[in-house]
Parts: structure tokens; sequence; C-alpha cells
């Protein structure tokens, strides 16, 4: 944490009396801190303590009504390393989520180029509420951090999910964001992700549930640890956040197979996590096909192109290729197979009998089967967590 720059944003709940220990921390590991306080979150903790530890002016206004001076989120956006909001109440979460500008927190929210990390607080119910669930996944979209909140005894005096993480398992995430080593710096990724979209006519298309999620949350991993990734990516709501992801943005299986033909040229690694159509219709109709008064319609459809097995064909020798697998039977069998006939170095398999994982959860479980024979299985985790593991497999095999 040495010579970083933490920006705190401190929100109204009982948990900000642990941001006194928790700025001490970051002192203690050498960083230079700054808060930024909610109007109500003064009344939690005294702005005299946090300046006092942090040995900065706490900063709360968007002007001194005194001498006209701004308090700049655009420049505090720019300063940080790091925005840590904690703790993060359910109504701040709710404004970030939306977009909503009303105090110099939030709009340093918006203003901020760097990770941002929150840590919830907030009473079990609250947080169990659909509506925080939704806002909290909305954040993790847009690439924030969440820092899951601990189970426990809570201010309410009720037991459960919802106490803000200990000032040190906070430190020690961020710690552990900044020391990622950078074992795949200078190398070229190339990740396919999200999923395709085949024209029937000007307003329909034949798609399937992929989120993106999991390919956009290797893309983020691989550009963390240093490479430069170029993100071929079928139509979905995740954003990339980190500046060096590329994303060349596709619709159809056939604009993927083209641009990931052109990028396999400079590739070091692929990664290919898109749940592509494996058929088309024939033809598109130029014009809204209408309801036929009797009868059934058929739509013929031909098959795309495989991309991975295409890759597979023009492999280079040292270049690494990565498949995934979404398997509802014959797991292994099914999984091995892709990974031979697509000449994939593993592949990552999952299945839809395990709760939480595959499409459209912010969760997943996966097995990793080597084209050596190889398998290691990995329990439920999140999507940020699974990425490392998946980057971690494929730094092993460069290693090798
Ligand atoms: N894949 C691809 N192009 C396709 C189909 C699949 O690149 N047209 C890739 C996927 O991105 C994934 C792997 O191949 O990495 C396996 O995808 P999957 O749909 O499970 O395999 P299929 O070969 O389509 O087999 P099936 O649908 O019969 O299970």
């Amino acid at each position: 944490m040495n010579g970083k720059n933490i920006l705190l944003g401190v929100t109204g709940g009982i948990a900000a009396y642990k941001c006194a220990p928790l700025i001490r921390e970051f002192v203690k590991r050498g960083a230079e801190v700054k808060v930024v306080m909610t109007p109500l979150a003064k009344q939690f903790i005294t702005p005299l303590t946090l300046a006092t530890l942090s040995k900065n002016p706490i900063l709360v206004d968007f002007f001194n009504p005194e001498n006209g001076e701004w308090n700049s989120h655009v420049s505090l956006g720019m300063w940080a390393d790091a925005y840590l909001i904690a703790p993060a109440t359910a109504n701040s979460i709710g404004k970030m989520a939306n977009g909503v500008a009303d105090n110099l927190l939030l709009t340093s929210y918006l203003s901020a180029k760097c990770p941002v990390f929150l840590a919830p607080a907030m009473d079990l119910d609250m947080y169990k509420h659909p509506a925080v669930q939704k806002n909290l996944e909305t954040l993790r979209s847009f690439g924030n951090h969440i820092i899951e909140p601990g189970t426990g005894f809570l201010a309410s005096g009720l037991e459960g999910k919802g106490r803000m993480a200990e000032p040190a398992d906070i430190v020690k995430a961020i710690e552990e964001f900044f020391s990622a080593e950078q074992d795949l710096k200078g190398r070229r990724v190339m990740i396919t992700a999200g999923p395709t979209h085949e024209k029937i006519d000007p307003v329909r298309f034949i798609g399937n549930y992929s989120s993106g999620k999991m390919g956009y949350a290797l893309a983020e991993e691989c550009a963390r640890r240093g490479a430069m990734v170029r993100l071929i990516s079928g139509p979905v709501s995740v954003k990339a956040q980190h500046s060096s992801i590329e994303v060349i943005s596709v619709e159809s299986a056939q604009q993927m197979y083209d641009a990931a033909m052109e990028e396999t040229k400079t590739a070091d690694i692929q990664i290919l996590c898109a749940a592509v159509a494996d058929y088309r219709p024939e033809s598109m109709a130029d014009e809204k096909i209408k309801r036929e008064k009797t009868g059934e319609m058929t739509i013929r459809l031909v098959p795309n192109p495989d991309i991975a097995a295409s890759l597979g064909k023009v492999k280079r020798e040292g270049q690494i290729s990565v498949g995934f697998a979404l398997e509802t039977n014959d797991e292994e069998t099914n999984a091995r197979g892709k990974c031979e006939r697509k000449n994939l170095d593993f592949i990552v398999m999952n299945s839809l009998k395990d709760e939480g994982a595959g499409f459209r959860h912010d969760t997943n479980k996966i097995t990793i089967f080597d084209a050596d024979g190889s398998k290691i299985e990995y329990g439920l985790k999140q999507k940020i967590e699974v990425a490392k593991d998946i980057v971690d497999h494929i730094v092993s095999i460069i290693k090798k």
C-alpha cells in the first residue's frame, strides 16, 4: 500500500465508527488517505477524529461557504488509486447504482477513474431485500468490487448477515488487489464473451441467456495482471472497466468468427467464453414476418462456424487456448471430447446440475479438464474469483 492514494467515502451508518481503525490500518501501511463524508455520516463519527487519523481535512460539502472554495470531486477522483466506500449504506448503494449525485461522496463516485470498493453495512433484512441485492448487482456489473459483509450481531440487536467487514479484512482485500502479480505483462489475450444474436427478421433473433459476466470478469482479471485484452463481445449489458481492455462489439456468430480469426493472428492466449449459437436462420427476412392466418411456420436453420474448432486448426506453437463447456449430462465425457476436438489446452466445465453455476448467476462452480488428462474441481465462488482461478491455471501452463 506504500504510496497509494486511498479515498475513503464514509456514509451514514453505525459502522462508521470502524473507519477510525480502518484509516489507521491504511496509514500504518504507508498509504495516503483522504476522507469524504456524507452530511449524515458526521453524526456517527466526528470529522475531527477522522481528520486527525488521516492527517487531511475532511471533505463534506461541494464548497466552503466562508470563502467559496470548491472541493473538486473531479480532482479527488483523479487523485485516488482506489475509492473505498465504507460503510456503504443501502441508501448510498441505491444512489450509486442509479447515478444520483446529491452529495460530494456521490459526485466523486461518478468521477472516479480508479477501482471502486464498497463495504456494505446494514440490517440483515435490508441487506437481503431484492432492491438492495439488485443495486449491488448493478454496481458489480459496473466493475465495482463488493467486500461482502460479515454475519453476526448487528446494531439492531438482530443477528445475521449485514455487518460491515472488519477493517483488517477490508485493507487485505484492497492490498491483494494492488499486489496482483503482473504475470501476464506484455501478453496479448483474446476473449470471446456473451451470447450471439442470429437475426430472423428486422425485429427478431435467436439468442440465449448468456450475460457475458464470466467473459468480462476474465477480461478484467487478465488486464489487472498486465495483459492487453481484446474482448470480442456479443450483445450484453455489462461494461468493461480496465483501460487495457479493447471491446470489439459483434452481434452474430459469423461476425464473432471473423473478428476472432483476425485477432488470433496476434493473440498469445485465447479464451473462448462466448455462448455461440450453433445455428442461424438460413436467410433473414427483409421485412417483419407477419403472422399467418392459418398453419404453422418453419424457420430453416443452417450451421454457424465453430469458432473454437476453427481457431484450433490454426493454433500456433506456444499459443494457449481455453474453452468452456456448459453441460447437463455426461459432463466429463462431453467436456473432454470438446477439449480434444477443439485443440484446447484446457476446458472449463460448468454443470447446470450445480446450483448457482452457469448463465445469469454472479457465481459459478467449475471443473477444469486439462488436455493432458488431469482434472481440478473448484467450489462455488463469485465469478470474479472464478476468473482468478482460471487465469492462475493459464499462468501455471505458461510457467511449465
Ligand atoms: N464455441 C465456439 N463456436 C461455436 C460453438 C462453441 O467457439 N459455434 C466454443 C464455446 O465458446 C466454448 C466451446 O466452444 O468455449 C464449447 O461450446 P459448447 O456450446 O459447449 O459446445 P458445442 O461444440 O457447441 O457442443 P454442443 O452444443 O453440442 O454441446
